[in-house]
């Protein structure tokens, strides 16, 4: 299998020489796109779509046929995992997600098990192929999980949280029973992620949005070791071609050594830190990803440029190891004439850069 038309992407990634930065943005494909809304309504609710491998399919592609994007990433959730578990997996309208089965109590994080990617997750699993088999080999298609910290957030709080009373109350408490969840989960993600590999994922993704919120040590011992134990426990190649890993910590800039040295290809950068220094600090190790605030957006588009070319001339010249992201997921009332303002940017400025 020979690599997509358009691998700067995978390019970047690898740290091999690109003529230009490539760019993807977080939840490319969501509300801020009419064309999703329509979608989702005929689906009936989100989950639904989800869970529709042909209508996923459908608004996976949908921004890369406004946009000149660099990559697809699979329409899906993170929260398709525990739901696969058994907890329940619901979204009430205008809330966010909610389990119907939070997870507490003892004996029921002692009957936790991985489930079977193939047997319960299949529908992610067709969605994969028939993405793959959509682009036909235009871009390459990005597969994605939580990290286990963060899958344990939603499992233990039983929804979104502003405190994490529950599972901090946890890790605290009875650390043994978060430790329980945390490694079937881990095992649970890279049986996902790489039956997501064998369906035709070019590139993994790790969502830790939730990490940021711990602890220096109980970062390091709750969300980074499992991250660590699911990149070692990934297949490297398929077809011959390397599928690189990107680890993405919210808030991570204080640990960002140490996710660079977990094994990963790249690291996904929030705002809060300056590319150019996330560069020095980690050097040739990884790829970086990231890293302009997605509220950047509600600007006028000669200000969405400005502040994009900050980001690129941040990162500086080298022509490679750079690929140009939202620091977190675009907002739901993004005008979506600001992302055309963006890609040329980011295309645009980043050619200059190398000439
Ligand atoms: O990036 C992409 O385009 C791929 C699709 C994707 C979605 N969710 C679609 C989605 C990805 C990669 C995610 C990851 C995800 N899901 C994360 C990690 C990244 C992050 O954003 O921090 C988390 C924490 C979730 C859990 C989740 N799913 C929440 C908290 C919500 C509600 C938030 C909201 O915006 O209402 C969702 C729903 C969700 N996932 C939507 C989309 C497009 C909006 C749902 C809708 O159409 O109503």
């Amino acid at each position: 299998m020979s690599r997509p038309k358009n691998d700067t992407f995978l390019r970047a990634l690898l740290k091999e020489p690109t003529d230009y930065t490539p760019l993807w943005l977080m939840r490319q494909a969501g509300r801020y796109l009419p064309e999703y809304c329509e979608t989702r309504k005929r689906a009936g609710n989100f989950l639904n779509l989800c869970k529709s491998p042909t209508m996923a399919c459908e608004v996976t592609l949908q921004p890369l046929a406004r946009y000149d994007l660099d990559a697809a990433i699979l329409f899906s959730d993170i929260l398709t995992v525990p739901d696969a578990m058994g907890l329940g997996l619901y979204f009430a309208e205008g809330e966010g997600p909610r389990f119907e089965r939070p997870l507490r109590e003892e004996w029921a994080i002692n009957n936790l098990t991985a489930p079977d990617p193939h047997e319960h997750l299949g529908y992610v699993m067709d969605a994969v192929s028939e993405i793959r088999r959509a682009l036909d080999n235009s871009v390459p298609l990005i597969g994605f999980s939580g990290s286990p910290y963060t899958l344990a957030c939603y499992m233990v709080e039983g929804q979104g949280s502003s405190d994490f009373r529950h599972i901090k109350g946890m890790m605290y408490g009875r650390p043994d029973l978060l430790h329980k969840i945390l490694s079937v989960t881990a095992d649970a993600v890279t049986a996902y992620l790489n039956a997501q590999i064998d369906s035709g994922a070019q590139a993994v993704m790790i969502f830790d949005t939730w990490g940021g919120s711990l602890s220096n040590a109980a970062y390091q011992e709750f969300s980074l070791a499992y991250m660590q134990r699911i990149v070692a426990g990934l297949k490297r190649e398929k077809d011959g071609q390397r599928i690189p890993s990107i680890v993405f910590t919210k808030n991570g800039g204080l640990w960002l050594e140490k996710i660079a040295a977990i094994g990963c290809d790249a690291v996904g950068l929030d705002w809060t830190i300056d590319i150019g220094e996330a560069r020095r600090r980690v050097g040739d190790k990884v790829a970086l990803q990231g890293n302009l605030d997605p509220n950047v957006l509600f600007a006028p588009p000669e200000v969405v440029a400005a502040e994009a070319k900050k980001v690129l001339d941040s990162f500086g010249r080298g022509n490679t190891g750079h690929v140009f992201n939202l620091g977190h997921g675009i907002s739901q009332f993004t005008p979506p004439d600001s992302v055309t303002a963006l890609v040329e940017a980011v295309h645009g400025h980043s050619r200059m850069l190398r000439t």
